[in-house]
């Protein structure tokens, strides 16, 4: 029997594991938590072939995510996992194929793209905005459901254009039934290489070769369409494919996947978990709709307000502090490296967990309470270090400013109007998947903001 290499670090034995390991499966976050408070802020973990670590130290993150990051790729099992549904996409590439992609596509994400993003964002609040409108004052909805509807509606009119229709929604529940069968594969203690036919392989090739016939259909449908009419993100994408060093049809196809399963989920996340903290924090919801009184006295929000909505900004990013949607970042050494003043071999995995550097006693005041005033000062130093919502360095997220400003967007468009409370007995608990989710849904009851408030939408 091969001997275990040494631990670099103090961490749980294989014991220890077993014990933990309905925590592992029924809290993965509150296990890495409890990890860090048992055994330090470099954990490792005692896996038989490769050494991994959990980094809960915001230099060495940085040194790995930023300084050091040329030594440091995604051949991780998360990485691996997501780039069977998307290919060589952003998010999964690596070195070259990732550097070209980057510059291809990063003209998609600039100014004007983002600007109209606050276009369609604000349609797609009002819609729901009508929807909650029309229901009995205090009706039970589950915000999560209608998040993740009205997230994916913004992002099918930003990605497709307005008049994605039918289309865009067969492609974004193919790439999710997609994601979903990875996930569940991944799940599994024993997964064959996929070429070999198991029933989860071929549920996996199904599903691929459903989003592969969407995206073909999308491609097709959007070429039909007269050239003045293109001003969205697929339409910038296919842009950077004209000319001999473009993107191939092929790249095209993995950076919509791409964008589909990091651009939608992550958003509906965030914003469905502000809506819990503030229905449980009454004086910081009160200052959120002092502000939203004062600067749209009644009227939708629009993109030159953003300047103006600090305390909606506030909110969103303390949010997104205490449930950073991607809760974990993984990478691999290629080399040998020092994280931590730890010799680590080339192979290492590391896992950078953003929810429990985000809580880190160390850099932030009571860590665990909601206090969005955080962000307008007196923290500068842990957001600094101890911030990544979007991670960090050259592969910091894409759509960081896509994101914030609807997010921001979003919320100010529908907490003008409403006030949500809690319909559950208890709190919700936290699912870590792709995005952390509240484990069946968040159900809440929305009311109507009173009559002073509520002036034409
Ligand atoms: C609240 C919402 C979001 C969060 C929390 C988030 C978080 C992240 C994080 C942490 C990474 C870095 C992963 C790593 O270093 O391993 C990332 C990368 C990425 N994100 Fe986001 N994201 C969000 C929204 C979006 C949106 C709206 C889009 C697109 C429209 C997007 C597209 C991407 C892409 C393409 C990458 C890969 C970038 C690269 O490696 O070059 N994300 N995101």
């Amino acid at each position: 029997m091969p001997t275990p290499p040494t631990p670099l670090a103090p961490g749980p034995d294989g014991p220890m594991m077993l014990r933990k390991l309905p925590l592992i499966l029924g809290d993965t976050l509150g296990f890495l938590r409890w990890c860090t408070e048992a055994y330090g802020h470099v954990v490792a973990f005692p896996l038989p072939s490769l050494p991994v670590l959990l980094v809960d130290d915001p230099a060495a993150a940085r040194h790995i995510l930023v300084d050091n990051h040329r030594n440091w790729d995604k051949g991780t099992i998360q990485y691996r996992t997501l780039g069977l549904v998307t290919g060589e996409g952003l998010l999964t590439s690596d070195g070259e194929t990732w550097r070209r992609s980057r510059r291809l596509a990063q003209p998609a994400f600039h100014h004007g793209t983002v600007e109209r993003t606050a276009e369609h964002t604000v349609t797609a609040g009002r819609a729901l905005t009508r929807r909650w409108e029309g229901l009995p004052h205090g009706t039970r909805v589950d915000v999560a459901e209608d998040m993740m509807a009205t997230t994916l509606e913004v992002f099918g009119a930003s990605l497709f254009g307005a008049d994605h229709g039918a289309d865009g929604d067969r492609l974004v529940r193919a790439v999710l039934r997609a994601l979903d069968v990875v996930v569940r594969r991944a799940r599994s203690p024993v997964t064959a290489p996929a070429a070999v036919p198991t029933p989860g392989n071929l549920r996996l090739r199904r599903a691929l070769a459903t989003l592969d016939a969407s995206v073909a259909s999308i491609l097709s449908q959007h070429a039909a369409r007269p050239r003045g009419d293109r001003a969205d993100l697929l339409s910038m994408l296919l842009g950077a494919r004209d000319g001999s060093a473009g993107l191939t049809p092929r790249q095209v196809r993995d950076e919509i996947v791409t964008l589909v399963i990091a651009g939608h989920e992550t958003v509906a996340s965030s914003l469905t978990w502000t809506w819990h903290l503030l229905a449980t924090h009454p004086e910081a919801e009160a200052r959120l709709h002092a502000e939203l009184d004062a600067v749209l006295g009644g009227r939708p929000p629009r993109f030159a307000d953003l300047p103006h909505l600090r305390v909606t900004r506030q909110v969103v990013e303390e949010s997104l502090r205490l449930y950073p949607p991607a809760w974990v970042i993984t990478r691999r050494s290629l080399g040998p490296d020092e994280v931590a003043g730890l010799a680590v071999p080339a192979g290492t995995l590391v896992l950078i967990s953003p929810y429990v550097l985000h809580r880190h006693p160390g850099w932030w005041a009571d860590p665990d309470a909601f206090r969005p005033e955080r962000f307008a000062g007196g923290a500068e130093d842990a957001i600094r270090q101890a911030y990544l919502p979007f991670g960090a360095g050259p592969r910091l997220c894409i759509g960081r400013d896509f994101a914030l400003l609807e997010a921001t967007l979003l919320l100010a468009t529908l907490a003008q109007r409403f006030t949500l409370t809690p319909a559950g007995l208890r709190p919700p608990r936290l699912l870590a998947q792709v995005t952390i989710q509240p484990r069946g849904g968040l159900p809440m009851h929305v009311r109507r903001r009173t009559a002073a408030t509520a002036r034409a939408a």
